[in-house]
């Protein structure tokens, strides 16, 4: 596995790196570091006058996961987060007519067992791809506040290319959406929601934990194993990820090799076009439809 630092590489290589497995990293630039600020602008605003790193002292688990699940909406739907996004790929050597992306959300890592399920969830190891994600898809995380590596979020590289035994046959992402997306601020201390697990035990070592600066990013397939680090700083980890696409490779099937998921559904329909927010063409999402987009139907708005 590589691990290419501010590599000057065009998006085309970089991509087909990415699906083999590398990682990249991006040092801090002007559009990264706005997305940045405005989630910690949303964040400082949501919890004052608590210190936002210490919430957890001062807050009930209860209390904590109301305010976040008004948080994390606001700054997934701020109009100013998907334009901040849209520059960081064209800072970062994308296409924008070609690269498609979901909005950046915000993900929190508490210290200790305060709050781990529901809005707050700390991923087990997984790959995207059990939860529905095209092969093709990339996935950009980046830190709000400091971090350091007992805060951070790890990637198993041993398991690139390795089959893990895993419940992803039972998840379905349209499934997934009508029934439990809507209730995730209900889990406060456990989360009965199914999501794929490995079935098998995983060696979490030798493991890369990857720690950037704020406005620093990094990248990897959305095929890599990849976990939640328990957080045993004092600290709350805040941190973005969004993941893109590229039509080409959309269109052509291209991607990391798909070595053991078993969902159904697709999550295509929901990347945007950096320029202007519209869909993948129709023809290229009908590539990745099985049919249970029509099974799992969002009710009209008016019956909701
Ligand atoms: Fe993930």
């Amino acid at each position: 596995m590589n691990i290419y630092v501010d590599s000057k590489m065009s998006d085309d290589d970089r991509r087909k790196e990415l699906y083999r497995g590398s990682i990249f990293t991006l040092s801090p630039r002007q559009g990264a570091l706005k997305l940045c600020q405005l989630a910690k602008e949303l964040i400082e605003e949501a919890f004052r006058p608590l210190d936002p790193l210490r919430v957890h002292e001062g807050l009930s688990a209860e209390e904590c996961a109301q305010y976040l699940a008004v948080l994390k909406p606001k700054f997934i739907h701020h109009p100013k987060a998907k334009e901040y996004v849209a520059q960081m790929l064209a800072e970062s050597g994308c296409d924008l007519e070609k690269t498609y992306f979901d909005v950046p959300r915000m993900r929190t890592a508490f210290p200790g067992d305060y709050l781990k399920s529901g809005i707050a969830y700390a991923f087990h190891p997984h790959r995207d791809t059990w939860y529905s994600a095209p092969f093709c898809q990339i996935n950009w995380w980046m830190p709000i506040f400091e971090l350091n590596s007992e805060n951070c979020m790890a990637i198993h590289p041993h398991y690139w290319g390795k089959p893990v035994k895993n419940g992803s046959n039972l998840y379905n992402y349209h499934k997934w959406n009508l029934e439990s997306r809507r209730n995730a601020a209900q889990h406060v201390k456990t989360d009965t929601r199914i999501q794929p697990h490995p079935e098998e035990p995983i060696e979490l070592d030798p493991q890369v934990r990857l720690i950037c600066d704020v406005g620093g990013a990094y990248l990897f397939s959305a095929a890599h194993l990849h976990s939640t680090v328990p957080n045993t700083s004092n600290a709350i980890r805040y941190s973005i990820d969004f993941r893109t696409v590229h039509l080409d490779d959309v269109q052509g099937r291209i991607g990391a090799a798909n070595v053991d998921s078993a969902c159904s559904g697709t999550t295509i329909g929901d990347y945007l076009r950096a320029t202007d927010l519209a869909h993948l063409p129709k023809e290229a999402m009908a590539l990745y439809l099985d049919g249970t987009e029509n099974l799992y139907a969002q009710p009209p708005l008016t019956s909701r």
